[in-house]
């Protein structure tokens, strides 16, 4: 079993993006400013928030964090989108998701410049990511391919099951890995709340991409020996040892699916660290477009 480092290959890929804006800086040029918005005081969010802003400052970018209360109005959200649009200084922004229950998630993301979508949400994006056209790749699917590819995990002619149909993570990731070329050539199967013998489609998995939510749902007799597990599960669980009262758990039986499995991600330290590393080469990615279309 061989361990997809999410940790090691993130810190890689965020000093890769360092030495690229430290050279931006050198030819005076602006470095990337990325900003993000919150809405409310859900406490994963903020910590999800503060690690990218966390991110930014490491790498060299400019960060704006927008904080807005959980009572916030659709039509102020909007407005906030709709300055961060403007703002020629943003290269690009995020709405951390979910959104309380009076903003429709969809009106909001719609919004948004595709130019400055960084997390490849909209439906410019989105469908631009389907049809194989250069676009942002939503982080987290992103930051799986890069992992396949840097361990140069074969996805070749693999049958690929994906759990969960999340336009976050399980979509994209069911399109992208059925892809020509390489992270793709899968045979993929998206599985959801509503496939019969999910079981059974499991076992038969190459390469099974877990993005549930459910701790230690994917248990060894699962999954067949040498298969390629990805999980992308993060769940709080209630430890009164730990300091904060609680800690991460993925989907995944890790101890013993690890025993079988050919590669798999631990959690923490797997997907996560991805994720924000990812965002970090859209945003510089945003900013190279942006700086473009001004010449
Ligand atoms: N909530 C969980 N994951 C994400 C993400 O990748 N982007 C945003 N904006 N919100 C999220």
């Amino acid at each position: 079993m061989e361990l997809l480092d999410g940790k090691l290959v993130s810190k890689q890929i965020k000093e890769e993006i360092a030495v690229t804006v430290n050279k931006m800086k050198e030819r005076g040029e602006k470095v990337p400013h990325l900003a993000a918005v919150i809405v409310g005081n859900d406490g994963a969010s903020l910590t999800y928030v503060g690690s990218k802003v966390k991110a930014c400052k490491l790498v060299g970018f400019e960060s704006t964090l927008v904080q807005l209360p959980s009572t916030t109005s659709e039509v102020e959200l909007l407005r906030t989108v709709k300055e961060l649009n403007e703002n020629d200084e943003i290269d690009g922004f995020i709405v951390q998701l979910p959104l309380p229950k009076q903003i429709d998630t969809q009106k909001v993301l719609m919004a948004i410049d595709p130019d400055k979508d960084v997390d490849g949400f909209h439906p410019t994006n989105f469908g631009k990511m389907a049809l194989d056209m250069s676009t942002f790749i939503p982080a987290t699917p992103f930051g799986i391919l890069e992992l396949l590819e840097r361990y140069k995990v074969e996805t070749n002619g693999k049958h690929t099951v994906v759990i969960g149909r999340s336009h976050i993570v399980g979509r994209p990731m069911s399109i992208l890995m059925g892809r020509k070329g390489f992270p793709g050539n899968s045979t993929v199967t998206l599985t959801h709340s509503h496939t019969k013998n999910i079981t059974q489609i499991i076992s038969q998995a190459d390469i099974v991409i877990s993005a549930l939510g459910v701790p230690n749902f994917l248990k060894a007799e699962m999954v067949k020996d040498d298969a390629v597990i990805i999980d992308v599960g993060i769940s709080r669980v209630p430890d009164e040892s730990a300091k904060r009262g609680y800690r991460i758990v993925g989907d995944v039986d890790f101890e013993n699916v690890s025993k079988k499995a050919s590669y798999i991600t631990p959690v923490p330290g797997g997907v996560g660290p991805m994720t924000i590393a990812m965002l970090m080469k859209n945003t510089l990615l945003a900013r190279e477009k942006h700086m473009l279309a001004r010449k």
